[in-house]
């Protein structure tokens, strides 16, 4: 009886705070050092995080989200997209990364990501005639294997596919990119009937990067003085124009009625002037409220499926889209909140859950030596770190812009260092550098300390075993 009012009580609570419901994260890994995937899915479930976005279908990862019931688009890179134009090979993709874990206590599988923006320009077509038959063969895959109606293939589209023209630049004139308008309309047309939904990423950070004289505050989501005024509705950020730009174009495209999820919205906090965490708190603060009031936008107002980008920050990331590319985590690379962040919308100053137990290797930092003589290797030894060491935040606008000559090779050297796991060899830099003791950050520049290796190898080991077992028990 007791119990029956307490679960009573339990489920008023939940219906009576709004929570983002749809609100999912990118849980990418290209790091150096990465927390154990164990520690990760606590990280998810600590903060409510019932939705998670993958860019594979790593074993270790699937292994450890099994059975919590989260929500999992697993993906296919583009690098495999050429394979899957082979039926039988989508059809072993299928067996592999998506039936095996098809069962009660497995992965809740929802989606499979077909490439990632495989039709961005700057790829020059390269994925463009693989990327269909591709979708179709996975689709038909996960279909002939019979859990196509609970689990659909979905190609996560860059919003570049996608524009209004410069002379009448709203979102009511949105269509698919000229070059690309007739496959993305048999694309759409082949998702749709499958019950797929479009999913696109759309970063106003990005927006306001490429272009000096984009008006600032459009960016954000608290006012601007001048709206884009669109056949009476008006538009005060960037976010609702360009999600209403695709609105327009589905519909040109004779699949208005298309399920939209967004597969990647965030903000990043370093490596570029607008990229820090005043404009990052300032972005979530309206975003994260109006998606827990299921506001949508002017053309589809009501619930949105949304995936943030990103979880964990990722230092080996490529850095050709800009420096802020691998500082793009609503958590440090450790796993600690950068910012406030509330994602019940209800903007409480207060954190996230953070990685719990995380080890850090030994509190030493690598620095340059004031001693050394002969400087005339310098530049080389920064560059030599700085192509293995992550340096993107010592750019123009950066946390550590600010350090002097000597503070910049120390923050160099540091990062090579620490990425090397505090090898003595690895803080010489031709005797330009030494060991310290003593925490060399300054106030605003942090000179990080890595955390240990992942040293969940054994125990991810020991679950894929588990999950071998399992399957062929049950599919036996
Ligand atoms: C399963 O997914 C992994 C990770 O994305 C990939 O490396 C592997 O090739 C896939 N397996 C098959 C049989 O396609
Ligand atoms: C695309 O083409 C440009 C110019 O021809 C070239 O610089 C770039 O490396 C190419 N990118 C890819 C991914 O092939
Ligand atoms: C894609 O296919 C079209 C038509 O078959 C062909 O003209 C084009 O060269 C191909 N593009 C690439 C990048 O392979
Ligand atoms: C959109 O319309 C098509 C064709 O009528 C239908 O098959 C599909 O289920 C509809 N999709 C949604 C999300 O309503
Ligand atoms: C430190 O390095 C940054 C990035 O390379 C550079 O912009 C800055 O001018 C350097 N500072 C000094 C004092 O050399
Ligand atoms: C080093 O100092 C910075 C700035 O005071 C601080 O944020 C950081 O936590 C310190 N690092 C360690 C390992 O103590």
């Amino acid at each position: 009886m007791e119990n029956i009012w307490i679960l009573k009580w339990v489920l008023l609570i939940w219906i009576m705070c709004p929570h983002v419901e749809g609100l999912g994260v990118n849980w990418g890994t290209q790091a150096t050092h990465q927390l154990p995937p164990d520690t990760v899915v606590q990280m998810l479930k600590d903060n409510g995080i019932q939705k998670v976005k993958l860019f594979d279908s790593a074993d270790n990862t699937m292994n450890a989200l099994a059975g919590t019931g989260i929500e999992v688009m697993v993906a296919i890179p583009n690098n495999q997209l050429a394979e899957m134009n082979d039926y039988d090979r989508a059809k072993q993709w299928v067996k592999k990364n998506i039936t095996r874990y098809n069962f009660k206590g497995g992965v809740n599988i929802k989606y499979v990501a077909v490439g990632n923006e495989p039709f961005l320009k700057s790829y020059n077509n390269s994925f463009l005639n693989i990327t269909f038959p591709a979708l179709q063969n996975i689709q038909n895959a996960l279909n002939e294997a019979g859990v196509g109606d609970t689990i659909k293939a979905t190609v996560p589209l860059n919003a570049d596919v996608y524009e209004s023209p410069a002379n009448n630049a709203v979102p009511s004139a949105g269509r698919f990119r000229a070059d690309i308008n007739d496959l993305m309309t048999q694309i759409v047309q082949f998702m749709n009937k499958n019950g797929a939904p479009f999913t696109v990423n759309i970063y106003p950070f990005l927006s306001l990067y490429g272009n000096d004289d984009f008006p600032f505050n459009y960016a954000f989501f608290d006012g601007v003085t001048t709206p884009v005024i669109d056949s009476g509705i008006q538009y005060t950020n960037v976010f609702d124009a360009n999600f209403d730009t695709l609105v327009s174009a589905l519909k040109a495209a004779g699949s208005g009625n298309m399920t939209i999820l967004v597969g990647e919205v965030g903000w990043p906090t370093d490596g570029d002037k607008n990229a820090n965490v005043g404009n990052a708190l300032r972005f979530y603060n309206g975003l994260l409220p109006r998606l827990a009031a299921n506001k949508g936008t002017p053309l589809r107002p009501g619930f949105i499926e949304v995936y943030l980008f990103g979880l964990i920050d990722e230092d080996a990331k490529s850095i050709a889209p800009g420096n802020f590319e691998r500082h793009w985590g609503i958590f440090r690379y450790d796993g600690q909140p950068k910012f406030p962040m509330d994602l019940s919308g209800q903007n409480q100053n207060k954190l996230l859950v953070g990685a719990q137990n995380v080890k850090y290797q030994s509190s030493k930092w690598c620095m340059f030596n004031p001693d050394a003589k002969d400087l005339s290797k310098l530049a080389d030894n920064i560059n030599f770190a700085c192509t293995y060491g992550d340096c993107t935040a010592l750019g123009y606008g950066s946390s550590c812009n600010n350090l002097d000559a000597n503070g910049n090779a120390s923050y160099a050297f540091n990062m090579y260092y620490q990425v090397q796991n505090q090898d003595d060899m690895a803080c010489n830099f031709q005797g330009l550098a030494k060991i310290s003791e003593q925490n060399i950050s300054t106030p605003t520049c942090n000179f990080v300390i890595q955390i240990s290796s992942s040293s969940s190898l054994m125990s991810s080991l020991v679950a894929s075993l588990f999950i071998t077992l399992l399957s062929m028990v049950l599919f036996l």
